[in-house]
């Protein structure tokens, strides 16, 4: 298997409205199976979660692992269902504090950069089921026990692919749990920057609520090269705000904040675009020099 469809496959996996997509545009080619040490990868991502990341968490590791387990290797490969999670989820249930809520779609490396830099987001990929479970991959064996380490359907071909079926319902417990301020980052040099197809669209922001969430603060990003495509104003945002606003929420909109753009310039401080932040990046300059 080439590396490069190996990176594909995870690049799907650990941006799962990849798969909505891709469930729209026929067969996928790669065929991986279940991520090999898959329970030791899972129950070790555990334990250093409740251990070193979140240590007031008191939940059972060994637990958890075993409800995984029975949710997928009782079922066909391509049949487990949410409910099928929903002990495991029952044996990890945890709560986040609000105004912290960060949801993304498609600025992935910009929204970990982010996260970083501003650290009291939170992202699914910070909760304990997005911890565990980022970046693999896994399935059942039709009629036998355990996991299926050769091969794995592609998600076209399943009504309720394992991988998916988890990911869709720790993004709508995500979302449900949101209160306070959210933030959204969306990406304006794409087309469709708000899709229904993606997991925002179509799990997280069904699930919000609107007596929970104070303000919806939508922050559109373009990429330093100039493709302006989307913006507060513009295309499929428009529609978001549209959708929000029918459903009572509270809601800002901005275009390109100036820290945004600042941490893209930090990664390529060459672009043209990057003079216009060439005051706030002498300043950081000076502060990483001094
Ligand atoms: C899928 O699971 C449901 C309920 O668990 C079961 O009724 C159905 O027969 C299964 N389908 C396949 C193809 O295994
Ligand atoms: C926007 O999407 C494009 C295409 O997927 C990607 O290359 C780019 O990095 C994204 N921009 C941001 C700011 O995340
Ligand atoms: C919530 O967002 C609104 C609108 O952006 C802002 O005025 C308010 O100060 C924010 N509240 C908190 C607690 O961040």
């Amino acid at each position: 298997m080439s590396s490069f469809t190996i990176s594909a496959a995870v690049l799907m996996i650990s941006r799962p409205w990849f798969i909505m997509f891709l469930l729209c545009s026929g067969p996928l080619k790669a065929q991986l199976g279940t991520t090999p040490n898959i329970k030791h990868i899972v129950v070790g991502r555990c334990f250093n979660y409740i251990t070193l990341v979140n240590p007031s968490l008191r939940l059972d590791c060994e637990e958890i692992w075993r409800q995984f387990e029975e949710a997928v290797v009782r079922q066909s490969s391509c049949n487990v269902t949410v409910e099928d999670y929903n002990h495991m989820f029952y044996a990890m249930a945890q709560t986040w504090p609000c105004d912290r809520f960060l949801f993304w779609s498609k600025t992935r490396t910009l929204m970990h950069i982010y996260a970083a830099v501003v650290p009291h987001y939170w992202t699914l990929e910070d909760t304990l089921v997005g911890y565990m479970f980022n970046d693999l991959i896994w399935c059942g064996q039709e009629e036998e026990s355990g996991f299926d380490f050769s091969s794995c359907p592609e998600w076209s071909a399943c009504r309720n692919h394992p991988v998916y079926s988890l990911w869709r319902q720790a993004s709508q417990n995500f979302a449900e749990m949101a209160c306070g301020n959210i933030t959204v980052l969306l990406n304006g040099s794409i087309v469709n920057a708000f899709s229904r197809k993606s997991m925002f669209g179509s799990v997280e922001l069904e699930s919000l609520n609107a007596c929970r969430v104070d303000y919806v603060n939508i922050k559109v990003v373009t990429n330093l090269d100039g493709l302006f495509i989307e913006s507060c104003s513009e295309g499929s945002i428009v529609d978001l705000i549209q959708i929000l606003q029918s459903r009572g929420f509270r809601w800002t909109c901005t275009d390109n904040e100036e820290t945004l753009m600042i941490l893209q310039c930090i990664k390529n401080p060459k672009q043209a675009s990057c003079q216009t932040c060439a005051n706030s990046l002498s300043q950081i300059k000076s502060l990483t020099l001094n």
